[in-house]
């Protein structure tokens, strides 16, 4: 079959790739489609550490071709969005609502393909640059036949993971500011996830002046291109220290209530941290290399209620958040449709990461089977 294999130095587009039948709690499923998130490419640059061979894509959707003999919530013929988190469902973490925090969700590296005759691994549990993939039964998300797969792909990773971060990590509330770093395919749901949770001032800053007009689609109500703007100046001069709110009441020391670091750069998170108003919250979203560092004075936190907050999944909990994403789509309050910019085979994988570099897509998709 095939798919988008990273062999080390580079990705390849192969039709030399085998896969094994499923295990008894897992699932088959012929990929739709797969979106192309920014951590696939971290994968091929070197910034994600990963084995190869590896089957890359963690963000997709498809059709449940064969079940193992002790699989019990799908069947063949069900569509399915595809969760990263093979979690084990019995431990603290899964059991107290924290499936991101569940040991076995993490390096959950096995070796479901053949390439080139060769066994070849998954990444992050799911591959879905492929015609077919293989997951565990947690990880296959039963939803609605109607939902196109371009867009419910998207749920996969990006839409969990900005709308998540918002809903379920900052638990942002009506009434609060926020400033989000990087308008790529996960600034984009933090922007719509803070429109959802009621936030009055969202302003969006990437170092492409292209992303203004999508930042305002998803709900920007402001957009600074830090790429000719000092963008804390430039967000400190918007929320200024004694400034009201359209209710009235006096914000002392101006900032942002939230900040969402949507890249994985030191200085991104640390001007993440610099926009805050007291009591603020940093969300470290962006993945860097591993071992990179920010520094921070210690007493910018301590003094007024700062928090640094890591997010990994937007803290999602997939059984639950899917179907919310699905119903908040449905009554129309979730961009799903109009985050798909681009679609292409899975042979044009190039057109979409050019795309991503230039800046002109919110995601671009693979559209992998057909029905
Ligand atoms: N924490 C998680 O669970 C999780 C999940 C998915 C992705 N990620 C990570 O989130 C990050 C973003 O992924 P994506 O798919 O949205 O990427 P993307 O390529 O779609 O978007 C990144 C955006 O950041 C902008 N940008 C780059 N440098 C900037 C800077 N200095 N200041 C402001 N904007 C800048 C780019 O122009 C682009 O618009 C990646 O690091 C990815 O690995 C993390
Ligand atoms: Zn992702
Ligand atoms: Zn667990």
């Amino acid at each position: 079959m095939k798919g988008i294999v990273y062999t080390g130095d580079g990705v390849e587009i192969s039709d030399e790739l085998g896969i094994r039948d499923p295990g008894p709690k897992e699932v088959r499923i012929n990929v739709m489609a797969a979106g192309v998130c920014h951590s696939d490419l971290s994968v091929i640059n070197g910034t994600i550490p990963w084995k190869p061979p590896a089957v890359l894509g963690h963000e997709g959707a498809g059709i449940v071709e064969a079940v193992g003999a002790e699989v019990r919530s799908v069947k063949p013929g069900d569509h399915v969005v595809i969760a990263t988190l093979a979690n084990c469902g019995v431990c603290r973490a899964c059991s107290t609502g924290h499936p991101t925090w569940c040991l076995r969700s993490l390096g959950n590296v096995s070796k479901p393909f053949t390439y080139k005759g060769e066994p070849a691994s998954n990444f992050a549990a799911v591959s879905v640059f492929a015609e077919q993939t293989i997951v565990s039964e947690v990880q296959a998300i039963p939803i609605p036949k109607d939902v196109p797969f371009t867009s419910a792909c998207l749920i996969g990773c990006g839409v969990l993971t900005g709308v998540g971060a918002v809903l379920n990590r900052a638990k942002v509330r009506p009434g609060e500011t926020a400033a989000v770093f990087g308008v790529g395919g996960i600034g984009l749901n933090v922007i719509q996830g803070l429109e959802i949770a009621g936030a009055t001032r969202i302003i969006g800053v990437d170092t492409q002046a292209s992303k203004e007009s999508l930042a305002r689609q998803f709900g920007a109500t402001d957009f600074i291109d830090a790429s000719t703007t000092d963008a804390v100046k430039a967000i400190r001069e918007l929320l200024p220290a004694n400034s009201a709110s359209a209710a009235g009441a006096l914000s002392p020391m101006g900032g942002a209530t939230w900040a969402f670091d949507c890249v994985g750069h030191p200085a991104v998170l640390r001007n993440a941290l610099d926009v805050l108003d007291w009591g603020g919250g940093a969300v470290a979203l962006g993945i860097p290399p591993q071992g990179t560092e920010v520094s921070v004075d210690i007493n910018s936190l301590a003094y007024v209620d700062r928090t640094l907050m890591g997010c990994r999944y937007g803290s999602s909990r997939p059984h639950h958040d899917v179907g919310m994403m699905i119903d908040l789509y449905k009554a129309g309050r979730l961009k799903l449709d109009e985050l798909v910019s681009l679609t292409c085979p899975l042979e044009d994988f190039r057109v979409i990461v050019d795309a991503m570099h230039e800046g002109t897509v919110a995601r671009g998709v693979l559209e992998i089977g057909v029905l």
